[in-house]
């Protein structure tokens, strides 16, 4: 049994990973995704139509999850094509901390509507099963949920030097936090989100 929660992946919590994809053209494919752990070896993503990486796991059934903390790769991957030197022969990227290799269960259209950009169908969840996990060097898999209590906490300490403006501002900014940390989050990151709340509830506002 492949054990995720040593990368520090918890079972119905979502992580930013970087996904790699074999082109029908024998070239690699990099991509910013979202993993979310349904079980022990099993994971769910959930990829719109019209992305590389969709197409690619569809025709291949299989794909590489790779951990990595490189706001470079993160970005160069979004805005550009990540460049062929960046991977392994065996599609890992080259600087992953740690990778796993999955194996496409199932394909379902998706039916919840949970985004703000896209519609209902716009995209698949895919299931898969995880069958290799390799460490390269001791790490913990991206969850944005503590970026979030960190930049959350940040404004609370100002907010009693700021304009009422700028109080509502921060207050629409923690709502904003607060929906991706309680979709994404770790327990600790909700529960923090939760004891800022009590203290802006305090203070008389609405978050
Ligand atoms: C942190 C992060 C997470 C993302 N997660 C997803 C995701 O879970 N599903 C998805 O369809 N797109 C996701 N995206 C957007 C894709 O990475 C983006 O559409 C990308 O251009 C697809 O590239 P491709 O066409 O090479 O596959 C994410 C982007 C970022 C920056």
């Amino acid at each position: 049994m492949i054990d995720l929660s040593k990368i520090g992946m918890e079972k119905g919590r979502q992580y930013e990973t970087i996904i790699t994809t074999a082109n029908d053209d024998g070239s690699k494919n990099a991509a910013p995704i979202g993993v979310i752990i349904a079980g022990e070896n099993k994971i769910i993503n959930r990829i719109f139509k019209g992305s590389h990486t969709l197409d690619n796991i569809i025709r291949e059934r299989e794909f590489i999850v790779n951990i990595t903390h490189n706001p470079e790769v993160f970005t160069t991957s979004i805005l550009a094509d990540l460049p062929q030197n960046y991977f392994t022969e065996s599609m890992v990227l080259k600087c992953a901390d740690a990778y796993f290799k999955c194996r496409v269960i199932s394909l379902t259209e998706a039916v919840k509507q949970s985004d703000p950009v896209k519609k209902k169908g716009e995209a698949i969840v895919i299931k898969s099963e995880v069958i290799d996990l390799v460490i390269n060097k001791p790490t913990k898999a991206m969850n944005r949920g503590f970026g979030y209590v960190i930049e959350t906490l940040a404004n609370f300490t100002r907010f009693d030097l700021v304009s009422d403006a700028k109080k509502e501002e921060y207050v629409e900014r923690f709502r904003e936090a607060n929906r991706v940390v309680l979709k994404v989050g770790t327990k600790e990151d909700i529960e923090s989100m939760q004891e800022i709340k009590k203290e802006l509830i305090k203070k008389g506002f609405e978050p």
